[in-house]
């Protein structure tokens, strides 16, 4: 992250092509028997994984089911906060699995947890309730850190970077069973952490930090080295569709 720092060209011009990527939703569904379980807005099979060392409730097929590369991104944010008392948004929270660990890690955080899918948010919210975490972590439905109050110490977030025509490309089927809406992100991918990015220059406070997880690493800059953090994001983006390019066929000639 130490590299010549790069300029983006202005504020990408991001909005969803809304409903493209959704994940299917369905009707409305009770679920009892399950502590802290509210109405959730489809039919939830019961399944559970263990992130962190704790049980997550999942929806396969709905809500992105966490994985193990991403239980890094929470070890980096409790290494990060330590024992303080800090505020903490978990973007694209999807399941509450990054928000619900990190909470139990530090117990000293306020945690504010957003997805900008409905599902998702039913779901974490479940989740929260499960650990016994109402109080200090809050799940809310909107766009990246829309939702959010306040400024802000730590942004953590796992959010889709594959580009939507790799959902569409040969091959595909490495992430078949999560929704697409959880993996695959318009044009390059790139847009919402481009965006989170920018918005992290005015929300993030002086010595706060922003942590992604993109390609199964974790990236982290302090408020002071956001460029840096942008520039690097590019250079691995385009690492990666070189490697893509290589791997796909060539069609052959007609
Ligand atoms: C790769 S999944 C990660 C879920 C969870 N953080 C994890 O690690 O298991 C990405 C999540 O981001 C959400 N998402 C996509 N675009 C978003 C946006 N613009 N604002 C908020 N959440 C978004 C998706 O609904 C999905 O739940």
């Amino acid at each position: 992250m130490r590299r010549v720092l790069a300029e983006l060209a202005g504020k990408p011009q991001r909005r969803r092509a809304q409903g493209q990527l959704r994940a299917q939703r369905s009707g409305c569904r009770s679920e009892s028997g399950s502590p802290g379980l509210r109405r959730l807005p489809f039919a939830l099979a019961p399944a559970e994984v263990m992130f962190d060392g704790i049980k997550i409730l999942t929806a396969p097929g709905v809500v992105m089911t966490p994985v193990p590369t991403t239980e890094a991104l929470v070890q980096w944010a409790a290494e990060w906060i330590g024992s303080r008392s800090v505020r903490v948004a978990d973007v694209g929270t999807g399941s509450g699995a990054v928000a619900v660990a990190l909470a139990l890690r530090a117990p000293a955080t306020g945690i504010w947890a957003t997805d900008d899918s409905e599902p998702a948010v039913a779901l974490a919210r479940a989740n929260v309730a499960r650990h016994g975490l109402e109080v200090r972590v809050q799940v809310l439905l909107g766009d990246l850190l829309d939702p959010v109050p306040g400024e802000l110490d730590l942004v953590v977030a796992n959010l889709p970077y594959h580009a939507e025509a790799r959902a569409r490309g040969p091959g595909e089927g490495a992430c078949s069973d999560q929704p697409a809406h959880a993996i695959y992100a318009p044009g390059d991918g790139l847009g919402y952490y481009r965006d989170l990015l920018e918005a992290c220059r005015t929300r993030l406070n002086g010595g706060g930090a922003l942590a992604i997880q993109l390609y199964g690493s974790v990236l982290a800059a302090g408020r002071g080295q956001l460029d840096q953090l942008a520039h690097e994001i590019e250079i691995r983006a385009q690492a990666a569709a070189t490697v893509s390019a290589t791997l796909v066929p060539r069609r052959a000639a007609a």
